[in-house]
């Protein structure tokens, strides 16, 4: 039987690299797409290590059609698309607002052109929580208004999100997954975070500090309105993340016709601080972290966690694995990088 192939663009990053090994598993060919501007080439070598084969990746930037065009015509026909491909960084957005909008935007609309040309339809979108801004009501679910985002990086997906909800009429079958904060590495260790530079995210940053790599991690403000002063996140396992991105496909290769669009939170519906993570990190590893309190970082948002009875129901989707098991296995994944770069 001849594989279905998907592109994967952003492959060669944390969710999609991880992502890719879940397609795999799942008896799928992804083909990888990705500039290489954001993350390590590394995690190829992870992937072709834990499903033992060479990932086919193509090296090139989605925001340009022509380089994506020649990507569908040499190494299609797709059944789909995941598109994960983007900048990432909240506070990073901050800085560089037009970067952000440039890159975000460009990309998903050239992507989505090049699927029109080509007749694919099925189209997996990484939005994340963001969108929400800070929410009236937590648990949040998929009908809270969007409200104001707060950061660059959350207007992009915002945006995103509305270019899909507008486009998917015209022939495409569409799912948006709001990632909340994804965190661990796949169980093997061959595979995790490596962010390029100092890292921006908690997840590495706690891995990189225990590891001598970084003198000390500083937590964004204890001033916030909740228990212990510092932001409350929905921290999910990115191998349970990816599989989420599976059964979404699964889900829209089900569907009869076409101008299907639907939103699902993807998160555990637990919320734990910064300082709460810190200490479970300490405790399961019995590593103690450096850190010491900082101001609080421009575009964070004080709490949010997911309410995910949604995506639980209609993707008959769940978290499997628990934030112990997470930071364990992105402490694992550390170790066994080099002991610098
Ligand atoms: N934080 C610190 N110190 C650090 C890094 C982060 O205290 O060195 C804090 C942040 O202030 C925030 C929390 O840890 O309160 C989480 O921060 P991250 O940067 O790890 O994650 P964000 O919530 O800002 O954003 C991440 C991804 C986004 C994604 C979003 C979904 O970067 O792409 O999660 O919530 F959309």
């Amino acid at each position: 039987m001849t594989q279905k192939r998907i592109l994967v663009t952003g492959g060669a990053g944390y969710i999609g690299a991880h992502t890719a090994v879940e397609l795999v598993q799942a008896g799928y060919e992804p083909v990888i797409v990705d500039d290489l501007s954001k993350s390590d080439p590394t995690l190829l070598n992870g992937i072709e290590k834990i499903t033992g084969q060479k990932p086919n990746f193509q090296k090139g930037d989605c925001t340009h059609y022509e380089f994506l065009s020649s990507v569908f015509k040499t190494q299609g026909p797709f059944s789909g698309v995941m598109h994960f491909a983007a900048y990432k960084s909240v506070g990073e957005s901050v800085q560089k607002p037009l970067e952000y909008f440039r890159n975000n935007i460009d990309s998903l609309i050239a992507v989505l052109e090049v699927m029109k040309e080509f007749g694919v339809r099925d189209f997996i979108f990484s939005s994340s929580c963001t969108v929400y801004g800070q929410p009236d009501q937590i648990p949040v679910n998929e009908s809270a208004p969007f409200k104001r985002a707060e950061s660059p990086y959350g207007a992009t997906k915002q945006m995103c999100e509305r270019i899909l909800e507008d486009a998917h009429t015209t022939g495409f079958r569409i799912i948006s997954l709001r990632y909340f904060n994804p965190i661990g590495a796949h169980p093997s260790a061959n595979l995790g975070e490596l962010p390029i530079g100092i890292p921006n995210n908690l997840g590495p940053y706690i891995t990189q500090t225990a590891a001598g790599k970084r003198e000390k991690l500083t937590v964004f403000g204890d001033d916030y309105a909740t228990p212990d002063g510092s932001c409350i996140r929905d921290f999910i396992h990115v191998v349970d993340l990816a599989l989420a991105h599976v059964k979404a496909l699964e889900y829209l290769e089900k569907q009869s016709g076409t101008n299907t669009y639907q939103v699902f939170n993807l998160g555990t519906g637990i919320g734990i601080s910064v300082l709460e993570l810190i200490t479970a990190f300490e405790k399961v590893t019995g590593v103690k972290l450096p850190y010491g309190i900082g101001p609080r970082r421009a575009g964070d948002i004080e709490k949010v966690y997911a309410d995910p009875t949604k995506v639980n129901t209609i993707l008959h989707w769940k978290t499997k694995f628990t934030i112990e098991e997470a930071l364990l296995h992105a402490w694992a994944w550390e170790k066994k990088l080099p002991a610098k770069g």
